[in-house]
């Protein structure tokens, strides 16, 4: 069992120590608690998320989401992250990064720019290649792909239908997408989307 000291998986950002030092639950030493964790608080955020409608496409809804998603284990939930990673922009770039993304997004909607699903995909590409927080961005940039889906009146997806923790094969399928995504190829992601 890997200890939190210990390398993530491939594909999820390393924490600095400041980043630790947020964790809530004292008592939790093991990675396989601290996902045990985050998943219980995740669980709740969704349930409040898909109790109805909800429109995504704004900073406030962005932040909220993330702090439901994991307030109760870190400390940092909802906020910037304070730091550079080897994914996202310049942190002191995040507010008017994201605030394209929002307005982008928002101009796609207006003038119905690609298909509903293709937004929502998009949206979520946007949003995990800022990677705005210091953790959690995967899982939060797909719940916020699949709210904006949802209020298009499409199914959440299904992202390769696995937690993307555990299974090499989907993460790898994953992270090919975002990166075909990012030299402006959305075709890959939006069909793993929805595998
Ligand atoms: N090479 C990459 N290019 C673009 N995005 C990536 C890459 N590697 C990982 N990601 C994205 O970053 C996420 C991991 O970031 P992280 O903040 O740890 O999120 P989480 O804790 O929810 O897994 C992945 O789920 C994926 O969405
Ligand atoms: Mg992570």
């Amino acid at each position: 069992m890997t200890d939190l000291l210990d390398a993530e998986p491939e594909g999820a950002t390393p924490l600095t120590p400041e980043e630790r030092e947020g964790l809530i639950p004292a008592q939790v030493t093991l990675r396989r608690e601290l996902n045990e964790l985050e998943q219980q608080n995740i669980l709740e955020a969704s349930l409040w998320v898909t109790g109805r409608s909800r429109d995504p496409v704004s900073e406030a809804f962005a932040r909220n989401l993330h702090r439901r998603m994991f307030s109760q284990v870190w400390r940092w939930a909802g906020d910037n992250r304070t730091s550079n990673k080897n994914i996202g922009c310049d942190y002191w770039e995040i507010d008017i990064q994201l605030r394209g993304a929002l307005e982008d997004t928002r101009t796609w909607l207006a003038f119905s720019s690609y298909p509903a699903d293709e937004i929502a995909v998009r949206f979520h590409h946007r949003l995990v290649a800022i990677h705005p927080f210091a953790n959690g961005n995967g899982r939060w940039s797909r719940l916020m792909g699949d709210t904006l889906a949802r209020r298009l009146g499409r199914p959440a997806f299904s992202w390769g239908n696995s937690t993307l923790l555990d299974d090499d094969a989907t993460r790898r399928a994953y992270i090919d997408g975002l990166r075909a995504a990012d030299r402006h190829d959305i075709g890959p992601l939006l069909a793993f989307a929805r595998s």
